[in-house]
């Protein structure tokens, strides 16, 4: 062991009975197992979302923010929860969803720990870690998870759902694959932003950049079925276009898209530009996955191309997509929507804990 911590024994293995073939249905088939009495329980693909849920938890955002703004209804919304305990459990690189849900928690009074790297647990003795995760559920009432793998949340929550202590499990990004509260950050956006035109409903969207391993667009695409006649651009370098998974669950949900990677031509189409990182942290081939795509880039000279009303996003952290002059355009919403970011995850643990009513109540009150 030369100057880093490595684990001082091998990870345990252990073999879970079922969950290969639980992990190899389709989303659709696997929903109901994460849900309790008709409501959802743990949050961990897109697909869970329909159009009422989506709906109710923007109007829960909103009354959240609104209630959060004033000294009384802050101290409203901390008693909530104040006899809960979450847990984070982020073991990928993360500034935004850490703080945002760390801030959500906090606005509802809910004590926090975190871990942030496994080399502080008993991982490095070599403890599974469904068994680190298990004992964080003896422990707390909420588990919030970032994690490299692609099923590592999935398999949390199926664990945990045959435990005697189920707790509810948020995933906070699962590798190349979904983060689906970073989808409803930017639904939430996206309504907030067309409010004054009728809502996300028949609008154009482009998505720009890494399409094949950005986490984010893919989540998003999911909840396109939920709105009505919302056309996608897929604008992208070659070797960085969506994956066919995507295309086809677009494909059956009949949501247009148009596959394109003109990205000059697509600006003044649309009504919303998602700009998104090359995720170099996947690359299979660093060498022929190591260019920047400058001709994807977000310039200053491009406000001018795009429409009065049409919305800059970036789920961030950004590198060279968009230039810091554009920022001062109106038009760029990133910045509120990673504050939208909070105020969707607080009313999402809202939601999981059944709060929400009592929200809408002391704001109408
Ligand atoms: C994204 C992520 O981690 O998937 N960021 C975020 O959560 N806001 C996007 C990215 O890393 O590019």
């Amino acid at each position: 062991m030369e100057g880093q911590m490595t684990h001082f024994s091998e990870p345990t293995v252990q073999n879970y009975a079922g969950w290969d073939e639980f992990y190899a249905k389709d989303v659709d088939e696997k929903i109901d197992f994460f849900s309790k009495e008709n409501r959802l329980f743990d949050i961990i693909f897109s697909q869970q979302f329909d159009r009422n849920f989506l709906d109710y938890i923007c109007r829960l955002s909103n009354s959240i923010r609104l209630l959060a703004k004033t000294k009384s209804g802050s101290r409203k919304l901390r008693r909530l929860l104040a006899h809960k305990r979450a847990m984070l459990y982020f073991v990928q690189p993360s500034t935004r969803t850490f703080l945002s849900f760390l801030n959500a928690c906090h606005i509802l009074g809910l004590k926090v720990s975190d871990i942030r790297d496994t080399s502080t647990s008993s991982e490095i003795k070599g403890e599974s870690q469904e068994d680190s995760i298990r004992t964080f559920a003896s422990y707390v009432d909420l588990i919030i998870i970032r994690h490299l793998e692609a099923g590592f949340s999935e398999k949390t929550a199926w664990v945990l759902n045959q435990s005697e202590r189920p707790v509810p499990v948020i995933n906070g990004g699962s590798g190349p694959d979904q983060h689906p509260t970073q989808a409803l950050l930017d639904i939430y956006t996206l309504e907030r932003s067309f409010a004054h035109i009728g809502g996300l409903d028949g609008k154009k969207i482009a998505m720009v950049g890494d399409l094949k391993r950005g986490r984010t667009v893919r989540s998003l695409s999911y909840l396109m079925k939920n709105y009505k006649d919302v056309t996608l651009y897929l604008v992208s370098p070659e070797i960085f276009k969506i994956k066919e998974d995507i295309k086809t669950f677009l494909n059956k949900h009949e949501i247009q898209f148009i596959e394109t990677d003109d990205f000059r031509q697509t600006l003044p189409l649309v009504d919303a530009i998602y700009m998104t990182r090359i995720q170099k942290e996947y690359a299979e081939d660093a060498t022929a996955e190591a260019d920047d795509y400058p001709e994807f880039f977000f310039k200053q000279e491009h406000l001018t191309e795009i429409q009065p009303h049409c919305v800059i996003m970036h789920p961030l952290p950004r590198r060279y997509e968009i230039e810091v002059e554009v920022d001062k355009d109106p038009r760029a919403v990133y910045w509120r929507q990673e504050r939208n970011g909070m105020w969707m995850r607080t009313a999402l643990i809202a939601y999981i804990f059944g709060v929400e009513k009592k929200i809408f109540k002391v704001l109408t009150a």
